[in-house]
């Protein structure tokens, strides 16, 4: 288990005896050697020694970028005016400036986990990507929709000044199946075992709690609403200030509900195995 210094582990250690106990009692078995350790520290940098891990396994996580991408030239023009990801109608420069970013971070994270892996090692790792035909791909992309809404409807109360938004980005980058075979092969640490792609309902947890007969596109929206605000509120209170954000998840999940009305919100994920070079 590795995370950022600042994360709680105490919160993930005291599910730990209840997990304990479900596989006992799956497995019918009082000695399941499972072992838990904690790593503080980014994975963009070593995490441990030399020729020391035999398996890697890393979801859902390598999508953050350790910072939001620059722009290419040294202009004082915002990279993404007027929203902050990527979308269907993002010009190409803002495509790159991330996808820059985003191969520097993963360059690193190969390099330094092939220092830590065996020489039989292996890695797998599941992103949240990127579909480019998709014409809405990720929650992200309508947080921006609803600040641009926000911007052009309250502005002269000054809610939401514009410059804030052209500014800010998230430092998150959904990565296609390509990009990600074109940085590993560049890198050359490791050669690609299986390389595939998936979807999964950004409502997807929810089916596992609610009957799907009862389930209308308002509770998706909710549901929605408040995933995305446990991730992405700290970042956006900092930035927008405490009323702004909770006036966005507000409209959020207004929206989120209505596009569920008549589409299908799916992630794109990418899931591979590898082997590291010998
Ligand atoms: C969506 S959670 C994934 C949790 C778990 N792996 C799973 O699949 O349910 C993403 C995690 O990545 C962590 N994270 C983001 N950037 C990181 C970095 N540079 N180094 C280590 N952890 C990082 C976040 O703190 C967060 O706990």
């Amino acid at each position: 288990m590795n995370d950022l210094f600042g994360n709680d582990f105490n919160s993930i250690f005291k599910l730990i005896p209840d997990f304990f106990q479900r596989i006992h009692e799956e497995k019918s078995d009082n000695h399941v050697r499972c072992f838990f350790h904690g790593t503080t520290g980014s994975f963009y940098g070593r995490l441990f020694p030399d020729d020391y891990i035999h398996f890697f396994h890393s979801s859902y996580s390598l999508h953050w970028l350790s910072q939001a991408p620059k722009s290419s030239t040294d202009t004082d023009e915002p990279l993404n005016k007027g929203n902050v990801y990527i979308t269907c109608t993002s010009l190409p420069s803002i495509r790159e400036a991330y996808f820059s970013q985003f191969a520097k971070n993963f360059e690193l994270f190969l390099k330094s986990r092939s220092e830590e892996l065996k020489s039989d090692g292996i890695m797998v790792l599941t992103f949240i990507g990127r579909d480019e035909t998709h014409k809405i791909d990720n929650p992200a992309e309508v947080i921006g929709m609803v600040l641009n809404d926000m911007v052009q409807e309250v502005s002269d109360e000054g809610l939401l000044e514009e410059k804030k938004l052209d500014f800010f980005d998230l430092p998150v980058y959904g990565v296609t199946a390509e990009e990600v075979r074109q940085v590993i092969e560049e890198e050359g640490s490791f050669v690609i075992q299986t390389l595939r792609t998936f979807n999964i309902g950004w409502d997807a947890n929810l089916h596992e709690d609610v009957d799907d007969s009862i389930l209308d596109s308002k509770m998706k929206g909710e549901f929605v609403a408040k995933s995305m605000r446990a991730v992405f509120e700290p970042l956006l209170s900092v930035e927008f200030g405490k009323d702004t954000t909770d006036e966005l998840f507000k409209r959020f999940e207004k929206k989120v509900s209505l596009l569920f009305e008549f589409q299908t919100l799916e992630y794109t994920n990418v899931s591979l195995s590898m082997a590291k070079v010998s």
